[in-house]
């Protein structure tokens, strides 16, 4: 039985499977290839688009979904994340879906089910889903063309998992990965070409992620404010000027912090397109999980 733990429980010929599929799907209308399979979503942090585009993906697909509603689940009561899954487990679904703020959690999950564990996001750790439809954007928009092409993930690099799951997944694509990042929130390794200021390399890049400061990780100490932040790390329409630049964000965005409320209009931004993408690559990894499950 196989589970997304992280990217590179996929090969390379499986995303492009996946990434056939999807395309299939942002095409055709509703199936009822899991019509009688039950999915399970597991929050345990919050989430708008990895949740949503989970539940839309499975109807899509026919198949129900029962969504935990962790503060009024018996978690509050003490038993633990391994009784929970264990016991959701024991009511046979099909695929698990879990977010939790502890790195390493999903992989820890699969000796409990006899299902697949799909990671919607596991700490500062890894979002494989997110970066799988975060990759399918960028080789749409370059139709499959993504080996040379250069990516600079800009902002807090060291406490996303958005840019964990990104940084070891797109050089597999033959994407260049280079992180811009104030000292504070600079990932810790030498593997990437790593910048203060996005302005040292603005000219050669294809593509932008701009992603959100974890707050909720970590204290913004560095700086006095998000505002003194966004000085040097907002993605402005001045600051991409006309180059032929696309700029990706996971979402939630803080406007006027991470990418100014002008460029978010501009179409070189691929936000909207990212959420639309996100549902047809779930849609086609819950496929993949539940039908090769044996
Ligand atoms: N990109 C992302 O994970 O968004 P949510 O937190 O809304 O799911």
């Amino acid at each position: 039985m196989q589970h997304l733990i992280r990217t590179s429980d996929f090969s390379k010929e499986e995303i492009l499977d996946i990434f056939a599929d999807a395309r299939e799907f942002l095409k055709s209308k509703p199936n009822e290839i899991l019509k009688g399979k039950i999915i399970v979503t597991l929050f345990f942090e919050n989430s708008t688009r990895t949740r949503s585009s989970f539940e839309i993906a499975a109807k899509r697909l026919g198949a129900e979904v029962v969504s935990l509603d962790v503060g009024t689940s018996s978690a509050s009561k003490g038993e633990t994340i391994y009784d929970t899954v264990a016991n959701i487990n024991a009511m046979k679904p099909d695929a698990i879906v879990v977010r939790h703020s502890e790195c390493g959690l999903p992989e820890s999950l699969k000796g409990f089910v006899g299902c697949p564990i799909i990671n919607a996001g596991d700490g500062r750790h890894s979002h494989p889903t997110q970066a799988l439809l975060d990759l399918f954007t960028i080789s749409e928009h370059y139709n499959g063309e993504t080996e040379g092409k250069k990516i600079a993930i800009v902002g807090d690099v060291r406490n996303s998992r958005v840019a964990g799951s990104n940084r070891r997944l797109l050089p597999r694509f033959g994407i260049e990965v280079n992180l811009v990042a104030p000292d504070c929130f600079k990932y810790e390794s030498d593997d990437f070409k790593q910048y203060n200021n996005i302005r040292e390399i603005i000219d050669e890049l294809d593509i932008i992620m701009s992603l959100r400061s974890q707050l909720e990780r970590h204290n913004l100490t560095y700086f006095e404010s998000l505002n003194e932040y966004a000085k040097d790390y907002c993605i402005t329409n001045e600051l991409v000027g006309d180059r032929d630049i696309i700029l990706l964000h996971p979402g939630p965005v803080n406007r006027n912090i991470d990418i100014s409320d002008e460029m978010l209009k501009d179409p070189r931004t691929k936000v909207l397109t990212q959420v639309t993408n996100g549902v047809a690559i779930r849609a086609a990894i819950l496929k993949k999980l539940i039908l090769n499950k044996i």
